[in-house]
């Protein structure tokens, strides 16, 4: 309820008056230090008056490789003399819009593409207290070969279960198709449906994670728009499986959109008697509401996104015991993706057969992918498990743009890494991509051409570790600005040989502390980027760092030097 009033009161000022919150304290009787610091903690509350025109410039990977630096610079350079009671510049973490790069907000109103001249006129806008509106791409509805009910009735496989209730038929099946979890970490989902069923306790609770923040991965926000129907029908699904009466759909702050999409199909599902306390005239009940999250890329952890919900700091729990045992309200709880949810129905209307063929080379089922960067054609693609990652690229995607060629990608944002263009012809898939050395993840593909300096954009995604770190834990918070710290010294160039020799060590040791005594994901995978740049162009490094030459003409650019650019990738 926390965030319901605090919203409340930030509507009403614009940002949350110290008396507010004294009040808030004494009316709900919660100590005022307690209210301060869930405030404080998300980057959607502001404890002091805003500009009349906030302008956040997304920094992330895809804004980067896009000219998001240029931008920022131009924004600043326009408003140069506006008071910053009228005007501020902020970057940003990923804003969810990665295939329209760059992308900004102007009073939490986002737009993408946007020009330097587009910036301008929106913000003189806000400063005339004119109404703006997001920019909605690809709202017309398309149709996907993953939705098993294009002309049939839809919910089908709900209906036919409701009648059964054959659960462990249901249990069975997503076992003998092998779902795993397409939210990043890939477990098992029929284990994590069994053990939350097997929980011998009245009150479970079902969750979907839809906060997609990591830079490059929008493929949730593409299937809420297009096939809500099948995720609500997912959730239900995990609801009636597992004993869970409450579902919980948490969705990021950014996707007005989809959030828009999925209250309408919930309001449609209660009508048609989907949802509620008798479900199909069964006896089943399942409620499911909206969760709208106060903002911050940690909130997809699965732990911090309950802690969220209640009402807390968004910060992950030590694990074990997992949510499925202790979970939101201390109660089991299913927690899945988005994109895991949507695959049940599929798998259970069309069968484990062709759930089976549906992928390639062994893989199974379709698969949603964000490309996004240096492609032609950026934006989400469904395609079979399995492919190789040349097809999405250059069949899907249109390859490289402007007959440039391809450097490197990350197949899943700054948590994969990098790969070479020599290792294109990877195969989209959990096990191939690890013996890579990276990961299948959420399948945010971000594309680098040949102008791309792989030290800066090593640069960037550990900065957007460093600012989304939730500081609970030492090795996370302070391991994370130490490595910024490091390359941006790398940065810099002209290192002696012994000095680069120590520092190279000092990331190994870094590392290892990191991806062994950091409390979550998020800790753990901060070397990824840097050491996939290690492994995969450590030519380029050392001509950073020994000689002081950036091969792509990035890093010693004028402005660079001259220490304008604090924010690496200031291009020249
Ligand atoms: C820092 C961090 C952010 C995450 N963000 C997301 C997210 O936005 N969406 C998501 O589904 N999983 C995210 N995860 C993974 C979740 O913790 C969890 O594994 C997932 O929601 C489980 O669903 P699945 O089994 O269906 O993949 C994140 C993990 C970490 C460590
Ligand atoms: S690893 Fe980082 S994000 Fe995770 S709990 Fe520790 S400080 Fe927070
Ligand atoms: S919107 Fe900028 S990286 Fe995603």
């Amino acid at each position: 309820m926390i965030f319901d009033d605090l919203r409340a009161i930030q509507l009403r000022h614009g940002f949350l008056p110290k008396a507010e919150l004294e009040s808030l304290s004494s009316r709900t009787q919660t100590p005022l230090y307690q209210i301060h610091s869930v405030a404080s903690f998300y980057p959607h509350f502001h404890l002091a008056p805003p500009a009349r025109a906030e302008v956040r410039v997304c920094a992330d990977m895809s804004c980067h490789l896009n000219g998001a630096c240029e931008l920022r610079a131009e924004i600043e350079s326009r408003f140069l003399n506006a008071r910053s009671s009228e005007v501020e510049v902020r970057d940003v973490s990923c804003l969810g819009r990665c295939d329209h790069a760059p992308a900004i907000a102007v009073n939490d109103r986002i737009f993408t593409a946007v020009s330097a001249e587009r910036a301008e006129s929106l913000i003189r806008a806000a400063l005339r207290g004119e109404e703006l509106h997001d920019d909605h791409p690809q709202h017309a509805r398309v149709t996907c070969a993953s939705d098993p009910y294009p002309d049939a009735e839809k919910y089908g496989v709900l209906r036919a279960l409701v009648a059964t209730k054959d659960w462990d038929r249901l249990l069975a099946l997503l076992k003998e198709a092998e779902l795993r979890g397409l939210g990043g970490a890939g477990f098992p989902t029929s284990m994590k449906w069994d053990l939350v069923r097997k929980q011998p306790v009245a009150e479970k609770y079902v969750v979907c994670n839809a906060d997609e923040s990591e830079p490059g991965t929008i493929k949730d926000r593409f299937i809420m728009t297009h096939l809500p129907h099948l995720l609500v029908e997912g959730m239900i699904l995990a609801g009636v499986v597992t004993g869970a009466k409450q579902g919980i759909l948490y969705i990021r702050h950014e996707y007005h959109l989809q959030e828009e999409i999925l209250g309408e199909e919930i309001r449609r599902a209660y009508r048609a008697g989907l949802l509620g306390k008798n479900i199909l005239g069964s006896g089943l009940e399942f409620d499911l509401r909206i969760f709208v999250s106060p903002g911050g890329y940690i909130c997809g952890e699965e732990s911090a996104l309950i802690e969220a919900i209640e009402g807390h700091r968004a910060e992950p729990r030590n694990k074990p015991p997992f949510p499925g045992v202790v979970g939101l309200w201390q109660k089991p709880t299913v927690i899945n993706n988005v994109e895991t949810f949507i695959n049940v129905p599929q798998i259970l209307a069309r069968g484990v057969d062709w759930y089976k063929a549906a992928g390639r080379g062994g893989s199974r089922g379709l698969k949603f992918v964000g490309v996004s960067g240096h492609c032609a054609r950026p934006g989400i693609y469904e395609v079979p498990l399995g492919v190789t990652m040349r097809e999405v690229l250059f069949d899907h995607a249109g390859g490289v743009r402007n007959g440039r060629t391809l450097k490197a990608f990350a197949p899943s944002g700054p948590s994969s890494g990098y790969l070479p263009a020599s290792l294109v012809e990877v195969r989209l898939d959990f096990k191939a991509l690890a013996d890579a050395g990276s990961m299948l993840g959420s399948g945010a593909i971000v594309v680098c051409d040949d102008t791309t300096c792989m030290l800066d954009m090593a640069l960037n995604a550990i900065r957007f570790y460093r600012n989304e770190s939730c500081g609970k834990c030492v090795p996370c918070r302070v391991g994370s600005q130490k490595m910024v710290d490091l390359l941006l010294r790398w940065t810099e160039g002209g290192l002696p040989d012994s000095q680069y020799r120590a520092d190279l060590a000092l990331l190994d040791e870094l590392s290892l502390a990191m991806s062994q005594a950091s409390i979550c994901g998020l800790g753990q995978i901060v070397p990824a980027p840097i050491q996939s740049v290690l492994k995969h162009f450590r030519a380029e490094l050392d001509a950073h760092i020994l000689h002081g030459k950036c091969p792509s003409g990035i890093c010693f650019s004028a402005a660079s030097r001259a220490g304008e650019a604090n924010r690496v990738g200031i291009r020249p």
